[in-house]
């Protein structure tokens, strides 16, 4: 032993750090793009650290097209040899990973049983293509998934198993994210973009669809058209595809979806981030001005330009916001943002 082996700093590492994330794009190393997690607290607990190991490095390795897992961990030291079980890495993170599909240690192993599966695989040609789009000169499909309903009829279906394997994505990168429980709710739908021509997946949003109870009286009047809101619930770009317009492009795919269909009243975000209250805003606003809105509401405003009590009257705003579908708290948001610019 040497000396550092009585220091504790030797003995642990943020598991944030720990844990290394790779994407292989064709079946050679050479191919593989590596990234961190944001959050590993689900797995090894709220303060993210890992004791008792030197130089750990915990790889959990995804082919690009397939999502197959590979897991593997690697350490120059362990503390002590008969560790409690419970605290041994790989028990901790087994359970987050679909049952019985995944390979553990062995590399040669996983790359032959992707290689095999990757001949057949075309999962998104069983599923509405709701968009499609072209960047960087390369074809991109968003797919819609009804995997709630899928789910209730065959378990066993391929798009399920591909969702078990990348639902843990969701935990790694988005903040309090939990598993989606899809035996119990049907009404979730996932949106998947693909790129078309090497059926790499590049993101993806799970959303749910719920009554929109307008109140009794309401209901009544309108029960021959019940309406429903649209929530996106986790909405997630697989990082080496960030920064380049496929969150803000499956954003506007999804609103102009939803804003086709008359059973639509309003779409919402569940807890969203900054980074995606970003996202939504400069969207919602390119949505917006798009549709003349800004001229609309300065021309309203103008009106009454000499009233000192001016304000904007209540009912018109409603009626922008239903017509927009647009959330009240968010309208009114953007209603600011809009008038601080014009204002200037
Ligand atoms: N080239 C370069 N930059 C571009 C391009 C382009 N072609 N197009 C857009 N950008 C810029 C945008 O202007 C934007 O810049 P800004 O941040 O300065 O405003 C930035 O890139 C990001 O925009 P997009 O590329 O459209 O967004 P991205 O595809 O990276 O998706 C997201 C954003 C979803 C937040 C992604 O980073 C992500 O998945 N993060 C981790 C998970 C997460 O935080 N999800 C949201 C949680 S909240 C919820 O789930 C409801």
């Amino acid at each position: 032993a040497n000396a550092s082996d009585f220091q504790p700093q030797s003995w642990q590492i943020s598991s944030n750090e720990a844990l290394k994330i790779s994407l292989i794009e064709k079946d050679t190393e050479a191919g593989a793009i590596q990234f961190s997690p944001l959050y590993t607290y689900p797995i090894f607990g709220d303060e993210e650290m890992i004791y008792g190991y030197k130089d750990l490095v915990i790889h959990l390795v995804f082919d690009s097209i397939t999502y197959k897992p590979f897991l593997n961990v690697k350490y120059s030291e362990k503390l002590n040899d008969d560790i409690n079980p419970e605290k041994d890495i790989i028990n901790k993170i087994i359970p987050f990973l679909p049952k019985d599909d995944y390979i553990l240690k062995d590399e040669l192993k996983w790359v032959d049983s992707f290689t095999q599966e990757r001949k057949n695989f075309n999962i998104m040609s069983s599923f509405e293509k709701i968009d499609e789009y072209t960047k960087d000169s390369n074809k991109f499909g968003i797919y819609r998934v009804p995997i709630g309903e899928i789910i209730q009829t065959n378990k066993e279906s391929s798009i399920v198993k591909f969702w078990e394997r990348i639902q843990i994505f969701t935990l790694l990168f988005i903040e309090a994210a939990t598993y989606l429980n899809l035996q119990e709710e049907p009404r979730w739908v996932i949106y998947l973009i693909f790129n078309e021509q090497d059926k790499n997946l590049i993101g993806f949003a799970t959303t749910y669809s719920y009554w929109d109870y307008q109140g009794f009286q309401n209901f009544d009047k309108t029960s021959s058209n019940i309406q429903f809101n649209e929530k996106i619930s986790q909405f997630l770009i697989i990082p080496p595809y960030q920064g380049k317009g496929h969150g803000s492009t499956l954003y506007q795919s999804l609103y102009s979806y939803w804003n086709k269909q008359s059973n639509v009243s309003c779409i919402t975000v569940e807890d969203p981030n900054e980074q995606f209250d970003d996202l939504r805003d400069y969207n919602d606003l390119k949505i917006l001005q798009e549709n003349k809105f800004f001229q609309d509401l300065i021309e309203y405003c103008s009106k009454d330009k000499d009233d000192k009590n001016f304000f904007i009257n209540e009912e018109w705003i409603e009626t922008q916001r239903h017509k927009y579908k647009f959330e009240k708290r968010q309208f009114q948001r953007l209603i600011e943002m809009i008038l601080l610019v014009e204002n200037k």
